[in-house]
């Protein structure tokens, strides 16, 4: 595919970070698309964003859906369209997901597969509803978002990451699996599995949104309690994140920084995550690691497996890989 012009896409998860900027570029380059999110009022502002932007013809639609419930991505394919006007759609981005579930051990049962629902689920179930309509066109892709954590199940020493890490390894599984099916059934679809390091975007508020709890600033003390349990809070004080005897105010605050300090120090916007993820669809690439950072973990993974949890030796072929 040299080119999204007068295609329509599909994107998941497209009221913010990454979802948001796919659904902008791919608009301004006269690309249709008709974007969800569990988050009704961002995806509609994201519609209006690209809209603007837009060359004439182009239609971005805005929708509100849950893709962790089956019977949500089904009304969403047969809102949009009607609205597009279309039997088809040439590109799906099955971008949307949260993090969480990182302790299987201590951490909410709930939460858990909250979080496995949304990474995993969402994926499968647009691939159970879009794919037809893919194969209905004259030549379509399926993007499916997995992580880092797609190749690495963790997120370093003290923080585990299991529900996160098994749904994105599930999904870099069922791309790769999906290469030979479609190769063989369906030749002129293709799947292509995205690979992020760290990109700078509001995911961690967002997760949490996603959960049902309100803003970080909302939150009661209670609510706080529950989600920074004492185990946690000890380590934060051990790493000096947190000072001894810290209120549930002093909770809140870290929180509101840590969203603002993930997406304010990445080492990439969610814009030219956006680009990247773009021009690796235009390339026709299948595997698209997107940052330095996931380029970098994902070498060094593949040379030396056994070392994958070792912290302090991949830490320091991770140093001697970025002096080179
Ligand atoms: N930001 C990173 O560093 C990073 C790294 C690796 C992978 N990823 C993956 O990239 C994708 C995009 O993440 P982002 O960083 O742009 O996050 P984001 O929070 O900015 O955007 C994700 C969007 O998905 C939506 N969403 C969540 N659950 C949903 C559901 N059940 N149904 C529909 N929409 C839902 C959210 O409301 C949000 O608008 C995710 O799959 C994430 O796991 C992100």
């Amino acid at each position: 595919m040299d080119s999204f012009t007068g295609k329509l896409a599909v994107v998941t998860g497209g009221g913010s970070g990454m979802g948001r900027e796919l659904v902008r570029q791919l608009a301004a380059q006269g690309c249709s698309v008709a974007a969800c999110d569990l988050n009704a009022d961002t995806v509609a502002q994201t519609a209006v964003l690209a809209q603007a932007d837009a060359p004439p013809g182009v239609l971005v639609t805005g929708h509100a859906c849950d893709v962790s419930e089956e019977a949500q991505v089904l009304r969403f394919r047969d809102e949009l369209l009607e609205q597009h006007a279309r039997d088809h759609v040439n590109l799906v981005f099955s971008n949307a997901g949260i993090g969480g579930g990182e302790s299987f051990v201590t951490g909410p049962r709930e939460v858990w597969e909250r979080t496995f629902a949304i990474d995993w689920q969402g994926v499968y179930y647009c691939a159970r509803v879009f794919l037809p309509l893919l194969i209905a066109s004259s030549g379509g892709v399926l993007v499916n978002t997995s992580s880092v954590n797609g190749f690495w199940a963790s997120l370093g020493p003290g923080v585990p990451q299991t529900a996160y890490s098994t749904a994105k390894f599930a999904v870099r599984g069922f791309s790769e699996a999906l290469i030979e099916d479609l190769r063989s059934n369906a030749p002129h679809v293709r799947v292509a599995v995205v690979m992020p390091g760290h990109v700078g975007t509001d995911i961690i508020a967002n997760s949490l949104r996603a959960r049902g709890l309100p803003e970080l600033e909302r939150m009661s003390d209670a609510q706080l309690e529950e989600l920074i349990p004492p185990e946690v809070r000890a380590r934060l004080i051990q790493a000096g994140a947190l000072a001894e005897g810290a209120s549930a105010d002093d909770l809140r605050q870290l929180l509101v920084r840590g969203n603002a300090d993930f997406r304010d120090k990445a080492p990439l916007s969610a814009a030219q995550a956006a680009t990247i993820i773009l021009d690796g669809v235009r390339s026709g690439a299948w595997r698209i690691l997107v940052g330095e950072d996931a380029k970098t973990l994902d070498a060094l993974v593949r040379a030396k497996p056994e070392a994958a949890y070792d912290y302090a030796e991949l830490a320091e072929q991770y140093g001697r890989a970025e002096d080179r």
